[in-house]
């Protein structure tokens, strides 16, 4: 289920991690090929903020969804994180595309201008618009594809981008995979 909230952050912080994004894209692109921008000195508080929405969405789905889990038992992974930024007139560089080996897929809308582009997801033959802002959140299962169009708007659209891994800490449940310090490496 794909789920919007709003988070409360101030221009000052998210000036900064706009700043962050625009060091990490190279000129000719307009996604990070840096994959892991949580590890930016200003992530501390946005990773607080991201984990009270996962812990949200959880508390929103329905018992018999398969991503059912109480969100008492969660332990949540960002596995990956990367910044997007497209310029007016631009779009991304890839269409329709899902991130399906994640749980949950998230986008945090850092500065959306007007006409900046909502974000479409197509989940088989439905296909969904949802108008975003700036400072909106949200968070769809990773196997939904999705896609924004083209900025329309007079400034640059930035967005934060990231998958997420959900554990259950009891390791009480085989429909959830058990937490990463019970795993081995082959
Ligand atoms: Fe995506």
């Amino acid at each position: 289920m794909i789920h919007k909230f709003e988070l409360t952050t101030d221009d000052v912080y998210r000036q900064r991690l706009k700043d962050a994004i625009d060091q990490v894209i190279p000129d000719d692109m307009n996604t990070s090929e840096q994959t892991n921008l949580h590890f930016v000195d200003d992530w501390k508080m946005l990773q607080i903020k991201i984990k009270e929405t996962v812990l949200s969405y959880l508390s929103l789905q329905p018992t018999d969804y398969h991503l059912y889990l109480p969100p008492e038992n969660a332990d949540i992974w960002i596995m990956k994180s990367w910044g997007v930024k497209t310029n007016p007139k631009e779009m991304l560089r890839y269409g329709n595309h899902n991130h399906a080996y994640a749980h949950l897929a998230f986008c945090y809308y850092l500065d959306v201008p007007d006409k900046g582009g909502n974000t479409f997801f197509q989940d088989g033959f439905m296909e969904s618009q949802h108008p975003v802002k700036s400072n909106d959140i949200m968070l769809w299962p990773g196997h939904i594809e999705h896609r924004i169009p083209t900025n329309l708007g007079d400034k640059p659209r930035y967005t934060i981008a990231g998958d997420l891994m959900l554990f259950d800490k009891t390791d009480t449940n085989v429909h959830w995979g058990s937490p990463v310090d019970k795993w081995i490496k082959l």
